[in-house]
């Protein structure tokens, strides 16, 4: 973690507070005043607007924190200049052309490899099971965002400011072509692809920390009824000591699928159930979707009708589409009435003890109809700084507005609580409400392998919250295909074991005594890096670089290790090599293969490699049942020396939940170990900034070597030197 960030750390945390509540709010510039022009933005960052922009069709912008403030013209030596043109079937496009030796990445949540060059992508929200409908190139999310990365390592970034349909050609250049009005391009350019995405987050808002129960492995599945079952599932986890934090409530909880109702059979007492999950360390997230029962007698239906809050027909008439209930009513998340009133719908119902919200359909997906959703003629009123217009245009920002709303909601319900929201639909810069996961994935070895260029992608593109789900959604893994996603599963952002309705069990116990062990010992891992995963999670927030990141980051001007996508980095110190990928494309320099686990455990075949960093500390704990029971009073810190003997890391700390870390009550810890003459280790912990006491006590080293980890003995201080003992 870069120190000066860190500094700033409450500063900047706060500063985004302030900018959350600012985004929409921005006022629009006068119609067509920039119509034709360009202007340097900031350092290194430009604004092109083609000559047909209409601010009243395109402000104010759902990707950007703040309106961009003009500088000057584009100064002397500038490289990447987009081209105005209207197709031959009237349409607005930009065209960009891209350096033979460039590779491309970014656009999102998209199939495919990591290397984007070549691909064509739509960009228009889509439920899309199994990744069938366009070959998988239009999917539930809305990133009109591309990474370039030239030959020499250097990068820039093409961010188009446009919720309207649009595709991104990436054949031989970056064409984009609008469904809707002229779209203005803003261009990042900077010296490595890390600070173009670091840019991002500036440009689009970074994640808030989550709560540290959110880090930690979840079990869900299509879905877990009645409650005595939920209850089964859970207290399974813990006589089988199998770590796990969250367990989580599919559609089956609802009365008829209404939401914000219970099952009068299935689900009597949620209270109840949530008292008893939490009595055993487990935390519950419900879901809630935006499609609305049509029938008077059910409280939202009723409350939605009379305030006049739903979409409507060309007709002005309420728009009716079928979802689980049958036929809905949806919100017009554009209406600020409507987003209150849906953040007020959160209080009763957090207050049954639910810890977090799963928003799903919220593309929004219309069954029945070929479209796959409402027509693009339907009326959104808007209302504040947003116009009334076509859902065309508002199709893309729907589930941002409502994960908007719904984060206001939970966080309204529980001040002093960090939401937690995980979202399926969103646009760029949803990273600023909730968490994301890849959709309805497929049992598939190409779904899982396409798992990891997928949250990679999401990463490059402002997300770093994200996974897919693990074993797959549609269909039943088989015993080694479970075991192996498993087994990569811990390293996934987000880590989440889901499958659909009537699919085969898929708890981690499901496959027999062999996966269940494999299964404990990925888990245990994500537990024991959890310091480093926390620390990340921080990073990621602060500064917006990914958690999981492509290999090419370690070297960016490497082109060997471009479109490396089956080894993948946690953080900038760890390389993940999955036992499945061949010959891997790996950084030069130092990279030592390290385990977690005891020098006893078995080795199972499954578990990925991991290869650390020449000059990396990283801070491990203890294995431990769910994140209720974390500390960091014990820590064994892997140290691996880079070629003058030295080594550093950092981490972080803070209560796991809350906003204190806000007032200054978190600690950044610095570790720094050298190799002396006579082959001792000088080891070192400095506090940082903050007043938060992580109760630091017992530290061990432990060094990769060729026969498998060296530890020191256990050392009750924070400064010593440490003869490490014979392998
Ligand atoms: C959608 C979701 C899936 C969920 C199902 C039922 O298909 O993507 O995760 O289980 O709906 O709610």
């Amino acid at each position: 973690m870069k120190k000066n960030n860190m500094k700033t750390l409450p500063g900047l945390f706060l500063s985004f507070g302030i900018i959350f509540s600012l985004a929409f709010s921005g006022k629009c510039p006068a119609q067509s005043k920039m119509s034709g022009t360009s202007a340097m933005i900031g350092t290194e960052m430009a604004v092109f607007y083609p000559p047909e922009f209409k601010s009243g069709e395109m402000l104010p912008s759902f990707a950007l924190l703040k309106e961009p403030v003009q500088q000057g013209g584009i100064k002397k030596g500038w490289k990447v200049f987009p081209k105005f043109y209207i197709d031959g079937k009237g349409n607005n496009c930009i065209a960009i052309p891209v350096e033979k030796g460039t590779d491309l990445y970014g656009t999102g949540e998209v199939t495919g490899g990591l290397r984007r060059n070549g691909k064509k992508i739509m960009l228009w929200n889509t439920d899309n099971p199994g990744y069938h409908i366009g070959k998988g190139n239009v999917l539930y999310q809305t990133h009109p965002w591309i990474l370039a990365v030239r030959k020499d390592g250097s990068a820039y970034g093409v961010l188009v400011d446009n919720t309207w349909k649009q595709s991104i050609d990436l054949s031989d250049s970056i064409k984009v072509v609008s469904y809707g009005p002229a779209a203005r391009v803003i261009i990042v350019e900077r010296n490595t692809p890390q600070k173009v995405v670091e840019e991002l987050a500036d440009l689009t808002g970074h994640m808030q920390m989550p709560p540290l129960w959110a880090l930690g492995y979840q079990q869900s599945r299509w879905s877990y009824y009645p409650d005595s079952r939920v209850r089964e599932v859970a207290s399974q986890f813990r006589k089988r000591k199998i770590p796990c934090d969250v367990i989580w409530m599919d559609i089956h909880y609802m009365q008829d699928y209404k939401i914000f109702t219970f099952d009068s059979l299935r689900f009597p007492d949620p209270l109840g159930l949530n008292k008893y999950l939490h009595s055993i360390n487990f935390r519950s997230v419900w879901m809630i979707d935006p499609g609305v029962k049509k029938q008077k007698g059910y409280f939202v239906y009723d409350q939605g009708s009379a305030g006049n809050y739903w979409i409507q027909t060309p007709q002005g008439k309420e728009f009716n589409g079928s979802v689980w209930p049958g036929p809905c009513a949806f919100p017009d998340f554009t209406m600020p009435q409507v987003r209150k009133w849906w953040s007020g719908l959160y209080k009763d119902y957090m207050a049954q003890g639910i810890d977090g919200v799963w928003n799903d359909m919220n593309e929004p997906s219309v069954f029945n109809v070929e479209s796959k959703t409402m027509p693009e003629d339907n009326i959104q009123r808007g209302g504040g700084n947003l116009p009334k217009d076509i859902h065309l245009r508002y199709h893309n920002v729907f589930g941002m507005l409502m994960i908007k709303a719904t984060r206001e909601g939970i966080l309204k319900a529980n001040p002093d609580k960090r939401p937690f929201v995980l979202s399926r639909a969103s646009y760029i810069g949803g990273q600023r409400y909730a968490a994301t996961w890849t959709g309805d994935n497929m049992s598939t070895w190409s779904h899982l392998k396409m798992s990891i260029p997928m949250v990679l992608n999401l990463g490059l593109s402002g997300q770093p919250f994200s996974g897919p789900d693990i074993g797959g959604f549609i269909g039943s893994p088989d015993k080694d295909l479970f075991a192996n996603w498993i087994a990569i599963g811990p390293f996934y952002p987000f880590c989440r074991n889901h499958t659909t309705v009537n699919s085969a069990n898929q708890e981690p116990w499901a496959y027999g005594r062999e996966v269940e062990d494999i299964s404990r010992r990925a888990l245990d891992r994500r537990y024991m890096l959890m310091p480093y995963i926390y620390t990340l999670f921080c990073q990621a927030s602060v500064t917006g670089l990914p958690v999981m990141r492509p290999v090419f980051f370690a070297d960016p001007k490497d082109r060997s290790l471009r479109s490396e996508d089956r080894a993948f980095m946690l953080g900038g110190d760890l390389i993940i090599v999955p036992r499945w990928a061949e010959n891997p494309a790996l950084p030069k320099g130092i990279w030592k293969e390290i385990s977690l686990l005891s020098p006893k455990a078995p080795e199972d075949g499954y578990q990925p490699k991991m290869l650390q960093r020449g000059g990396s500390i990283i801070p491990t704990a203890g294995i431990i049942q769910s994140t209720a029971d974390f500390k960091t009073d014990s820590l064994t810190l892997l140290v691996c020396f880079d070629k003058h003997g030295k080594a550093e890391g950092l981490m972080y700390g803070d209560a796991g939940e809350g906003f204190g870390y806000l007032k200054g009550h978190y600690v950044v810890d610095k570790f720094t170990a050298v190799k002396m003459q006579d082959g001792k280790i000088s080891f070192s912990c400095i506090p940082g900034q903050g007043d938060y006491d992580n109760e630091l006590k017992y530290f061990r080293i432990a060094v990769p070597s060729s026969g498998g980890m060296v530890y020191s003995s256990w050392m009750n201080k924070s400064k010593f030197v440490v003869k490490m003992p014979k392998k």
